[in-house]
């Protein structure tokens, strides 16, 4: 039986007093100062000031490892930059593409930060890619706007629908004329730039700039400060900040992971009506968060390798390649899926081990030659959750 309704309330209202400003917290908060990346947001400063005295900055591409501070030093710069404008001449717009995600709608929200007639405003779809791309570039030549563009997580347009609209950008100098526009891209995976074309990578990467990941001592500091901001004077004891930190720094030092931690930690505190944020709660939240992103790793995977997870979780005490190919095929029968070679669905037992989502060790079977032993590492009830969402899979769940 569960808390009394009176528990519950009166528990949220004692927690409540833990935070006072929970938004700190929030994946979308900028800070104000971001310590340890004085010499990113110099440097990125440097390249893009140009904008300031009408001369087109180069373009730059940003890369690290997630939670390394890309987004936050990209956002506040530009911010700065757009302050400083006494020309009003720069127009900013930030756009991710993951959230995004077409093609169209990332365009579309481009055009959305230009002063386009009303006739040639962006409908919600409709038009082609082309028209689109004409109406943004006349905008900023007719306007003579000096366009900074900062495409977040620019490796999902690239990897979704290829590098074409990048290449018109990277081409489209004399036609903005007099106005001009900068790209700023971001990405924590390197590989996206074997997917460009190299004229368009040559263009886009005029200057490069990597972000380290951030020490333990760094993810404490960062914590600290913002510990200060979102919870109530002596709610969260040193010795829990410095467990955070630890946490979000035994993989590689991410930022986002510990700013998470301390977040859904003081939740959890709040919820159980106690009075300041434990080590207890911050190993719960750690549960929680990592759930979280196991999630997000299955819900993007590919139908094939869902199958061969799927296929995976059928054996509790786990199974060998050969075995496990057997029942994969059987199931994507029954799917109605084609089934793919021994040798692909090998090819997917690698990409899932690297994902940590199951254990693909290779062990010798004597004269018999080598075979993988699988063994899932994810909970079955997470899998079935997440492949329920999935409609093609969803009948025979
Ligand atoms: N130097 C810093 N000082 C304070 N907070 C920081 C710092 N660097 C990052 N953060 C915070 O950590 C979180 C993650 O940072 P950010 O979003 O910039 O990471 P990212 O490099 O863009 O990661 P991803 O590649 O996953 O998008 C944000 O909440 C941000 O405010
Ligand atoms: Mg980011």
């Amino acid at each position: 039986m569960p808390d009394s309704l009176d528990e519950i309330f009166q528990r949220a209202k004692q927690g409540r007093a833990l935070f006072q400003n929970r938004d700190a917290l929030s994946p979308d908060y900028v800070p104000e100062k971001l310590p340890f990346r004085e010499n990113q947001i110099r440097q990125v400063a440097q390249i893009l000031a140009p904008a300031l005295h009408g001369s087109k900055p180069s373009n730059l591409l940003l890369y690290g490892k997630t939670g390394t501070g890309k987004t936050a030093v990209a956002r506040l710069v530009v911010e700065r930059l757009q302050a400083q404008d006494a020309s009003k001449q720069i127009v900013t717009c930030y756009v991710n593409t993951r959230i995004s995600s077409t093609e169209y709608r990332t365009l579309a929200k481009i055009a959305e930060s230009l002063p386009l007639p009303e006739d040639k405003k962006i409908p919600g779809t409709g038009l082609s890619i082309g028209t689109v791309l004409d109406r943004i570039f006349t905008s900023i030549s007719t306007t003579k706007a000096h366009l900074i563009l900062v495409l977040d997580e620019i490796d999902y347009l690239v990897s979704a629908y290829g590098d074409d609209v990048l290449y018109q950008f990277t081409r489209a100098g004399e036609e903005v004329k007099p106005g001009f526009f900068t790209i700023v891209g971001i990405s924590n995976d390197l590989k996206f730039k074997d997917e460009l074309d190299p004229r368009v990578l040559s263009s886009l990467g005029e200057e490069e700039l990597v972000f380290p990941p951030y020490t333990t001592e760094e993810l404490r500091a960062i914590l600290t400060a913002r510990e200060k901001i979102a919870f109530k004077p002596g709610v969260v004891p040193s010795a829990v900040l410095n467990l955070c930190a630890a946490m979000a720094g035994s993989e590689h030092g991410d930022a986002r992971r510990a700013v998470d931690l301390l977040r859904v930690a003081g939740e959890i505190a709040e919820r159980e009506g106690i009075h300041e944020v434990t080590e207890d709660c911050i190993r719960k939240a750690s549960e929680r968060v990592e759930s979280n992103r196991v999630e997000d790793a299955l819900r993007s995977l590919p139908i094939q390798n869902k199958l061969v997870l799927l296929t995976a979780s059928k054996f509790s005490n786990g199974t060998n390649t050969g075995d496990l190919y057997l029942a994969y095929e059987g199931l994507a029968r029954r799917f109605g899926i084609d089934a793919l070679t021994q040798r692909r669905v090998s090819g997917i037992l690698a990409e899932l081990d690297l994902l940590g989502l199951l254990e693909a060790a290779v062990v010798s079977k004597g004269r018999r030659g080598r075979t993988k032993r699988i063994r899932l590492l994810i909970h079955t009830g997470t899998l079935s959750k997440v492949m329920a969402e999935d409609s093609q899979l969803l009948g025979l769940l």
